[in-house]
Parts: C-alpha cells; structure tokens; sequence
C-alpha cells in the first residue's frame, strides 16, 4: 500500500511555473517562493489567501514565525525553513493536503509596511482516484517493479550510461561496468575520460606507462576481470576536479571494439566555511606535481566567470584580473613543481560568497576544480529589553594610526558608529545612535573593533557590518543582531497579567514612557510624573497599571487586568525623554489561552471529591 502512495504522489506532484498539484491527503506540498530577504533589514513574509478572514496561512520574521493571525484551518500544518530569510528561500510547507486547500497563495515580502515583493502560486488539490483505478493502477504498479527489479539487476547491460554520485573527500570510488562477453586473454581494456586516458589493461596486466600521470597510483581493476568480466574501476581519493564521463572500452586484439560503457562520475563540491571577519580563506587545489612550464591556471568565478587569478608562464597576471581580487589574492610560490594550486583570498566579505572554479590547461593537459565559500555571518542574540549588545569583531592589532573605522547598517548603509584619527567621531554617526555606541578604548594597539550598542530596540534588528581600512588595508565583518521576544502566556479569566520591562533606574523626570498594542493603540502613556489616561485607547481604558516609583525603581512593568483571547499579540514599550536623549524599549508577546470547558470539569471534580471523601492522604499519614 505504502508503495502504492508513493507511485500516485510520484505520478501528481507535478510543479509548472507556479502552479502545484497534489493529491488530497497527501504528506506535504512545497509552494515555492524566493527573494532575496538578505538584503533586508527587518523583512517580513506573509504567505495568505484573499479568499479567506483572516487571509493569513503563514508568517515569517526576524524573530521567527509569527503566528497570532494565522488562519485557524492552517493551524499546525504549516512551515518554512529555519533559515529562509537568511537564504532568500521563503518556501511554504503546507501539510496533510485537504480538497478546501486548492487556492490561489500569494508570497509577498514587506519591510516597515512597505512591499518589496510578491508572487502567487496556484495549489490544485485533487480528488483521489475512484476504487476500481487504484485496482488498475494496483496492477500497474505491480508490473512496473518487477520492471524495475529486472532492470536493476541487469543495469549493467542495459543502460548506457551509469551515474555515480560521492561527496570529495571519500577514500575511493568504485566505476562500474560489466561485460557478459567472453575475454580472451588478448584483449586490451580502456578507462577514459574528456581529457585523458584514466587505465590501460592490456594481455593480462595493468599498463600505468600509459596512463595519465595525474591517475597514476590512483586507478585498481580487478584482480581476475576475464574470468568474470567484472571491468570496474576503482579511483582512489577522488576530488571534484574527476568530477566527468568515464568510458569503459574493450577492444580487440584487432583493434575492433567489442564493448563501450559509460559512467558519469560527480564528485560533489568542495566547500569551505569561515567566519565573516577572518584574515583571508583558502580555496584548496592540489594537483599532481611538475607541471609543464606553459600551462595557465585560472580562478574565476562559477557561474558570472570574473576572473579572480590568472597564473600564466611563471608568474601571476594581475593586470587579467578583476579590480575588486586587485591585491586580494594569492598563490603559492613554486606551484608548478609543486601541483599545489590553492588560492588564498584575503579578507573575505559577504561579497565573496559563492561558487569558484580553478582551470589548469596547456594543449595537453586539463584539470578543473570547483571550491563553494560559505561566509557564517555571525549572529548576536539578546533578549529585548537588555542594557547592552555587543558586535564583535577582533581584527590582527597594531592597526596603523591612519585608518578609519566605519560601522553601518548593511543594507541601508547608515552611519552606526565613524573612529579616526584616534578618536570616535559622534558628529559623523546618525542620531539615532548618538550616546548609544561605545568601541573599546587603544583599540588600534589591540585590533579588537567590537561595538557596544546601548539600549537595542526592535529597530536594531538586522545586519551590520564593520570595515576598517587605509589606503593599504581594507577588512570587513558582518554581524546580525537578533532580538528575542519574551513570551507571557496566561488562561483567559485570570485577574491580571503583567508584562515585564525593567531598565535601569534613576530616569530623568521627563521621560515619556509609551507602551502600545499591535495595532498602535496606546495601551498606557506616562509622562510628568504620572499616568494620561485621556491619551490611551478605551480598549484598555481602567484596565492597566503601571508601577508606583518607576523613574527611580526603572520597572516600568505594565499590569493588564481582566486579559481576553482578543488582547494576545504583541505589545511594545518605549521610553524617551524630550530631547529623546534616552531612548529604551521592549517588545512582549503575549498569548492568552481561551479558557476550555475540559479545564472547568476538572475543577468540578476534584471539589465534589474532596467534599464527600475527605482528606484520604491525611487518613494514610496518622496510620
Ligand atoms: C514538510 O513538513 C513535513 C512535516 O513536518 C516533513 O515531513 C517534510 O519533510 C517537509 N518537507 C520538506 C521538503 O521540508
């Protein structure tokens, strides 16, 4: 049966531009969406239905989901990767497939209220087949495994080209091909591939003096191959540059061709993963030694083929490469004796993530490698409401004493923080920051660039980077700061809830502290000394309550008496005084449960037992 599902979902997942079809009850569909979030500061990802009050299905943010105004009939099945807004890959995961899900499903990317993007993806949910085509397609099934089965079991003989597919770095790799033709001992066996013969056998024995020298050592066939006509290959540590097409060939004593397979061999890619803010990455490349004077190695990107390292008749071309490698790169001395190809790019941004390959080549040789850097952004976690954050960032010391030190917001590139000449320069940085940034004292001696931001807000969220630079040097890091939401979660019916925000205390006697609801309503506004309530919305008109002391104490906790179902969300609190010298704040989610009959039953229970069994526990103790 369970293969059976497997089949129909094999034959109706099919997924055009951007429509999807499924089956009714099927395990999951994934809508597809992509942008580019990254480049966000603060994205959110709303995936809903026109159709339906309320049109929410999913919410993405920084923060993680957001599921207060879900749909209920999406209650549960939906999902999006963990790390979809840090790839761009804002795909929904919609689960246990009901015929009420076919609908049009728009993806739409917003930042501060505005649309940054939006797509619309058409799920089709169809019926499941009627009893007497799953009896049809029963039989069907069945026909195709056995099929199967026969074809798998001869693969050898039948398919004309075979995939193999490893990760780089395994110890060997087995080429498979297989002849039912009888060898005689005179026959000459041919492993080749686009560039180059891999293994000769010829009257009974391995021939390596004709094989390529960067196979050499690296290729085995079997021991007793004309007995049982089992030619495979075994290619010792392969890397991605073997990644090709391999061809089993046996010929004739004649010369005639009595047999050709091929193999597609991929060996997967090389990835190298660093820290955002580390002196430089290697991407390695090593190849087979003494190479001929007049090859050419090349670096280039993979996929947009910039040119990020050319080496050509002994020495580096740096007037061939690319402004932005200008000065950033560099290979090993004495590579050609050496076959060590590997490159080492300095100081790599975000900018340098991706896909590069290396092409080493004269007219005839070929060799190709392709490395993937991956740069971990580093992230800062805090919880809302903090004193402080920090964003590190450790660079080599003795910076020189002309280098200026930039802190900005990655994406709408504002001014966080400016050091140079040996001093902050506060008239530099916007005002938002003003009084609230701090970076260590001597750190041009210690080489530790870390910031201090005071009082970090909801509006912190996103992404920074740090780049420090002169005329010769220039280093940069990127660092994501993420603010976690505290949580209250309480039943409907209880007295009162409170939601926590403590800052330091000792306020000046002119702050303003403001704690507003999802919707912007004033919940509570405090200002001179003492509550407004003619400020607030008459939702929570009599309903709230702050602190007696709070300028001194710093507990600016707010008391929400009577919470119902429809006051769960998000509620944030800002502090500022007149000339917003001071600037704090915090965000609290709250959630109130709807309190269940279940729960009323209970308690009636254990009221009626206690009544006419009294006090059991207590009878026990005195025996
Ligand atoms: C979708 O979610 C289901 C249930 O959590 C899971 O089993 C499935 O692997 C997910 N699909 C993808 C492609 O992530």
């Amino acid at each position: 049966m369970k293969m059976l599902v497997v089949f129909v979902i094999l034959l109706h997942v099919s997924q055009h531009a951007s429509a999807v079809e499924v089956v009714e009850g099927d395990h999951f569909v994934l809508l597809p969406c992509e942008f580019p979030t990254f480049e966000l500061m603060e994205p959110t990802v709303v995936w809903s239905r026109s159709d339906l009050r309320p049109s929410t299905v999913h919410q993405r943010q920084l923060e993680g989901d957001e599921l207060t105004e879900q749909n209920q009939r999406y209650s549960g099945r939906t999902s999006m990767k963990t790390d979809a807004l840090d790839t761009g890959d804002l795909s929904l995961n919609l689960t246990n497939l009901q015929l009420s899900d076919s609908a049009t499903y728009t993806c739409s990317v917003r930042e501060f209220g505005r649309q940054w993007g939006r797509s619309e993806v058409q799920l089709q949910v169809k019926e499941r087949f009627p009893s007497w085509a799953i009896v049809l397609l029963g039989l069907l099934v069945v026909a195709l495994i056995v099929a199967v089965g026969l074809l798998v079991h001869f693969r050898h003989y039948f398919m004309s080209v075979y995939k193999v597919d490893v990760d780089s770095g395994v110890e060997s790799v087995q080429l498979p091909c297989r002849t039912i033709v009888h060898l005689f001992k005179d026959v000459r066996v041919e492993w080749t591939n686009s560039y180059s013969k891999v293994h000769v056998y010829e009257n009974g024995s391995d021939r390596p003096q004709e094989q390529d020298p960067y196979y050499r050592g690296r290729t085995e066939m079997k021991k007793d191959l004309l007995r049982t006509g089992d030619l495979s290959l075994t290619l010792k540590k392969p890397t991605d540059g073997d990644t090709d097409t391999y061809t089993c060939t046996v010929y004739s004593r004649e010369g005639n061709i009595l047999m050709k397979k091929q193999v597609e061999l991929k060996v997967k890619d090389c990835h190298v993963e660093v820290d955002s803010g580390v002196e430089s990455v290697q991407l390695p490349f090593k190849t087979t030694g003494d190479l001929p004077q007049d090859v050419r190695v090349e670096w280039r990107t993979s996929y947009t083929n910039r040119k990020v390292h050319v080496y050509q008749n002994g020495s580096d071309r740096p007037e061939e490469q690319e402004d932005d490698y200008r000065d950033r790169t560099e290979m090993n001395e004495d590579l050609l004796r050496t076959g060590d190809l590997s490159l080492t790019l300095k100081h790599p941004t975000d900018r340098d993530i991706g896909r590069y390959s290396c092409e080493v080549y004269n007219k005839e040789i070929r060799r190709r490698k392709t490395v993937v850097i991956k740069i971990q952004v580093q992230q800062v976690e805090v919880d809302s409401g903090v004193e402080s954050v920090q964003l590190p960032f450790k660079t080599t010391g003795d910076l020189p004493q002309d280098v200026r030190v930039e802190w900005r917001t990655r994406y709408t590139n504002r001014k966080v923080h400016v050091y140079q000449n040996g001093s902050d320069r506060p008239e530099e940085q916007e005002d938002d920051y003003r009084d609230r940034t701090e970076m260590n004292e001597d750190l041009l001696r210690t080489g530790d660039l870390s910031l201090t931001l005071k009082h970090p807000t909801d509006r912190d969220i996103g992404r920074y980077s740090c780049e420090v630079y002169n005329k010769e040097i220039r280093r940069r890091k990127t660092v994501v700061i993420k603010i976690q939401v505290q949580q209250v979660e309480v039943d409907s019916g209880v007295e009162s809830v409170q939601l926590p925000f403590r800052t330091t205390g000792d306020l000046p006697q002119d702050v303003r502290v403001e704690w507003m609801d999802r919707d912007n309503r004033k919940v509570n506004f405090y200002q001179n000394g003492s509550d407004q309530p003619e400020e607030q919305d008459q939702v929570y008109r009599d309903r709230t309550e702050m602190k007696k002391d709070l300028l001194r104490t710093g507990d600016l906790s707010l008391t929400l008496k009577h919470p119902k179902a429809t006051d769960t969300g998000r509620y944030s609190c800002e502090v500022y005084s007149s000339e917003k010298k001071i600037q704090r704040g915090k965000t609290v989610q709250l959630k109130v449960k709807e309190r269940t009959q279940v729960k009323d039953e209970t308690v009636d229970i254990r009221n009626r037992s206690s009544s006419t069994d009294p006090t059991p526990l207590m009878a026990d103790q005195s025996v």
